[in-house]
């Protein structure tokens, strides 16, 4: 539906990008808030928005498709952004699925939602890791789950703990009804999970009848090595449900994901949304983008986040590598996660470390049964490489002169 406005239309898009400017807003979009380190939460790089690209792709969508766009949509979200998301899938891991196999969801946090929703009653015994994501503890805590957290080591689940806990739950006649797990640079700890244990972990859940909820909001941005099969890839007997999203490769403001499960679960999932399809207008926008730049704008962002992780590694090594404290160092993802010092005096630490101006997170708010509380997260996803730099050196400094 190209009309003679289309141009005029284009040049007053193109206008609003002077309004948006380039750095956004301070985290927390408040004025005068005392500058600092925003290592908190992970919040993806402003600077790496593709501004001009979403306005282009705007004006471009709306003149061949506007109608479509400000209408409800497909319940299953828009066909060309899932068509858009299958051929991510072949182009990033030669995954051979197709648009049938994908349900659109609003963030990747939503579709977890739906698939908790879908498996878990109050007072269901649930399997996940220890530390996990703790947005997703928050879903399960208010569905009513009954939380069994598995403790990670250095190569992440393993899968001997997971079928100890799960024949425990058999033995008391209470199957689990959910396995929640993060295999790629695992948030907060890191670690990616072999391939052995891939396998090990979907010969036990299947064994045990349990679905598994595979969580992969960072698989696209790998610093370094081979990219592994997916839990899903990997598995025969429709048992995987696996969530991504656009948040970390384009914006988290888009508030677009997916969930790729087996054909029959999908309806399921869709049943416990609401009607409409999920934001039919910004999806033909991302697509009008990415069909042009998904590969050249994750490669550029691959860059970005690396610069920033190896900045705040840099940053904390340079103080802390004489103690015995315990740095991660994630091949990808957007957090490094700490083991302080032994001796710390945690109270100090956190009278130096508000001082130091870096933010963090405790590690308590990722254990679903207690404890983290030697443990930080840390998120270089946000600032630059020379503020994670300097950021880093003040908190290790902080927690250095807070060692008894
Ligand atoms: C591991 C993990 N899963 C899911 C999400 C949810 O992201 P979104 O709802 O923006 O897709 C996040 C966000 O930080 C995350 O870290």
């Amino acid at each position: 539906m190209a009309t003679p406005t289309t141009a005029a239309r284009f040049e007053d898009l193109l206008s609003v990008r002077a309004a948006i400017g380039r750095g956004g807003p301070a985290p927390g979009g408040q004025a005068g808030r005392k500058p600092g380190y925003e290592f908190g939460s992970g919040r993806p790089d402003p600077a790496s928005f593709p501004y001009d690209g979403l306005v282009v792709a705007t004006a471009r969508m709306m003149a061949a498709e506007g109608a479509d766009a400000l209408t409800y949509g497909d319940p299953q979200g828009y066909v060309g952004l899932r068509e858009l998301i299958a051929r991510k899938h072949g182009r990033f891991e030669g995954l051979a699925i197709g648009p049938e196999d994908l349900l659109i969801i609003n963030g990747s946090s939503h579709g977890i939602s739906l698939v908790i929703g879908a498996f878990v009653d109050p007072g269901d015994p649930v399997i996940c890791e220890a530390p996990t994501f703790s947005g997703t503890l928050n879903t399960l805590r208010r569905h009513g789950a009954e939380l069994h957290g598995v403790p990670l080591d250095a190569e992440g689940l393993p899968p001997a703990a997971v079928r100890e806990r799960l024949e425990a739950l058999r033995a008391q006649g209470r199957p689990c009804k959910l396995l929640y797990l993060m295999p790629n640079f695992h948030n907060p700890a890191g670690p990616t999970l072999p391939l052995a244990r891939r396998r090990e972990l979907l010969a036990v859940a299947r064994e045990y009848n349990v679905p598994i909820l595979e969580d992969d909001a960072y698989g696209e941005l790998r610093f370094e090595g081979e990219a592994l099969p997916s839990l899903y890839a990997l598995d025969e007997d429709g048992i995987v449900t696996r969530s991504g999203t656009l948040s970390k490769i384009l914006g988290a403001g888009v508030r677009l994901g997916w969930l790729l499960a087996p054909r029959d679960l999908l309806p399921i999932f869709q049943s416990f949304n609401f009607g409409g399809g999920v934001s039919p207008f910004t999806s033909r926008v991302v697509t009008y983008y990415l069909r042009d730049h998904l590969e050249e704008h994750v490669a550029r962002l691959v860059e970005v986040y690396r610069a920033k992780r190896d900045a705040m590694l840099a940053g904390l090594d340079e103080v802390l590598a004489d103690t015995d404290g315990e740095i991660s160092r994630p091949a990808g993802g957007f957090f490094i996660w700490l083991r302080l010092p032994s001796g710390t005096d945690r109270a100090k630490l956190a009278r130096l470390a508000a001082e130091s101006g870096a933010g963090s997170v405790p590690g308590t708010s990722f254990f679903p049964n207690g404890g983290g509380e030697g443990y930080i997260r840390l998120a270089f996803s946000y600032e630059s490489p020379e503020r994670c730099h300097e950021g880093a050196r003040a908190l290790a400094g902080a927690i250095y002169r807070s060692i008894d």
